[in-house]
């Protein structure tokens, strides 16, 4: 799978270390919030369960399914829930965990529809943040890296469900997409 990236941009130890430092900081913030901390699948489950088990505070899980971009590497602008949360959210201060932030449209669209079911508050926690790659103006309140405007593998990230389990980050090589897409 190596093979496949053209660079790799975060080692395991890296994004092991910046994770430990953002479950800090959100274990500070929330302390006595029992915060519901939300994954949005499939993407965000390893950074989430990295990040969970260096909260040292209560805390209480949900998941969230969005549809993805099939085999493609550009955001289709559509956003469909494809499993939702198990409980109702009134009056919880939730914290979405996303892989990564590009467009901003999935989780702009999440956020409205957390904060219309009644939650109190709704912030966001993304693994990496792609900020060129934006056309709706939403920023995470907690960011591990950020990185540049080009189609990333690993630690969660996939393309065309591949990939998902490299424990680094890289950028794939244009080569293994154009030859799917042409
Ligand atoms: P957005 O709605 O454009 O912000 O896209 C967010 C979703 O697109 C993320 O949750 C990822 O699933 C996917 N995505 C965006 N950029 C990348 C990438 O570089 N590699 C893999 N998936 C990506
Ligand atoms: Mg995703």
């Amino acid at each position: 799978m190596k093979d496949d990236l053209e660079q790799v941009l975060f080692s395991a130890d890296e994004i092991a270390a910046r994770v430990k430092q953002i479950a800090g900081q959100i274990s500070t913030d929330y302390r006595d919030m029992n915060p519901l901390v939300v994954g949005v699948l499939k993407g965000a489950f390893l950074f989430m369960s990295d990040l969970i088990r260096h909260i040292d505070i209560p805390i209480e899980l949900d998941f969230i399914a969005t549809s993805s971009y099939g085999a493609s590497t550009k955001s289709s602008g559509i956003v469909r829930i494809l499993k939702d949360l198990e409980r109702p959210i009134e009056n919880r201060d939730v914290l979405l965990v996303e892989d990564i932030v590009d467009s901003g449209l999935t989780l702009s669209y999440l956020r409205d529809s957390l904060l219309r079911r009644g939650a109190r508050s709704v912030k966001i926690a993304a693994a990496f943040d792609k900020p060129t790659g934006r056309i709706v103006s939403i920023y995470p309140d907690y960011s591990g890296f950020e990185v540049p405007n080009r189609f990333l593998v690993g630690y969660g990230l996939d393309y065309a469900e591949k990939y998902r389990n490299l424990p680094f980050v890289g950028i794939l090589k244009a080569a293994i997409y154009n030859k799917v897409n042409d």
